[in-house]
């Protein structure tokens, strides 16, 4: 099978350390950049993540730093969720390479149109950096084969009623994406909540290798659910999405994202039933084989070195 070339846009973010760390290992893709945004936590703090991570695993994928802010709203993080550095738990050391010397924008761009063959896209964080890309670059788009990401819910929010964090944080921005006429699919809250892990299988992935250990310490400090309830593992079923399609089912609908203020902001309105819409621009993720995906995990992890 021919690698997919893929472009990962991050804010870690422990379940994005997850995605990445898989991501950096997965024989089926060719990682070729990532870049960070304010999310979880603040550029600066996400952007020393990604570089920690692939420093640990003694990689070679270029980092670069993208918005410090989404386009228009207040930035607002979620560091009770992934503690204050945004990836509480571990020690990664001090960090010794640099980011990339430019914006995360022209980094995407040049990599795009690099490529020889159609570029997926994988945004796990707000959609600030693909947005501003989209305006400032548009010809990039003819070299993408698809935007997967994790974001938005078919259900209720996690940061409002209505709102995922990814979209609410910039729901400017995912207006833009959602309707750039790309291939998008959206992995969402709803799915991605019942993708947990139980004290079961992290007493598995402590014990299984050095990436484990790791992401054991780091799950101790996560509180994206909890030991009782089950970890989530949300970014990193827009990865298995990726490389393990038959997890989950889809289906194609039109995703319209609420941008005007109120309760409903950032809010991912699907027409499930296209009563509003004559045309689909996204395939929504309905459902994931929870049991496959823990097996999927611990292979996955057992390629992590
Ligand atoms: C999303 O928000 C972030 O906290 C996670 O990393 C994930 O991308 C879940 O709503
Ligand atoms: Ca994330």
């Amino acid at each position: 099978m021919t690698q997919i070339p893929l472009i990962i846009d991050t804010d870690p973010g422990i379940d994005d350390a997850v995605a990445l760390s898989f991501a950096l290992f997965h024989p089926d893709v060719d990682l070729r950049l990532i870049t960070t945004v304010a999310g979880n936590v603040s550029v600066s703090k996400t952007t020393a993540n990604a570089l920690k991570l692939v420093q640990y695993f003694d990689q070679d994928v270029p980092v670069a730093r993208g918005c410090s802010e989404p386009l228009i709203k207040a930035f607002e993080d979620c560091a009770d969720i992934h503690g204050e550095s945004g990836m509480d738990g571990f020690d990664f050391g001090e960090i010794k390479k640099d980011a990339l010397p430019i914006h995360a924008v022209e980094a995407l761009r040049e990599t795009i149109l690099a490529s020889e063959k159609k570029v997926t896209l994988m945004p796990i964080a707000a959609l600030t950096n693909i947005a501003l890309l989209f305006k400032m670059y548009p010809e990039v788009k003819e070299n993408i084969a698809e935007i997967i990401l994790m974001g938005g819910s078919l259900a209720r929010g996690n940061t409002t009623t209505a709102a995922e964090f990814n979209i609410f944080t910039d729901p400017e921005a995912a207006d833009i994406v959602f309707k750039a006429g790309i291939p998008l699919r959206m992995i969402g809250l709803d799915v991605t909540s019942t993708a947990v892990l139980m004290k079961e299988q992290i007493d598995q992935i402590k014990t299984l290798n050095r990436a484990g250990e790791m992401f054991g310490k780091l799950f101790s400090h996560y509180r994206g659910g909890s030991m009782k309830t089950g970890l989530k593992m949300h970014d990193v079923c827009a990865f298995a999405a990726l490389v393990e399609p038959e997890i989950f089912t889809f289906q194609k609908t039109h995703v319209a994202i609420e941008t005007g203020d109120g309760p409903a902001n950032g809010m991912t309105v699907a027409d499930l039933k296209m009563k509003y819409h004559q045309n689909t621009n996204a395939s929504v993720a309905l459902t994931v084989d929870v049991t496959r995906f823990r097996e999927w995990f611990l292979e996955t992890l057992a390629r992590v070195k």
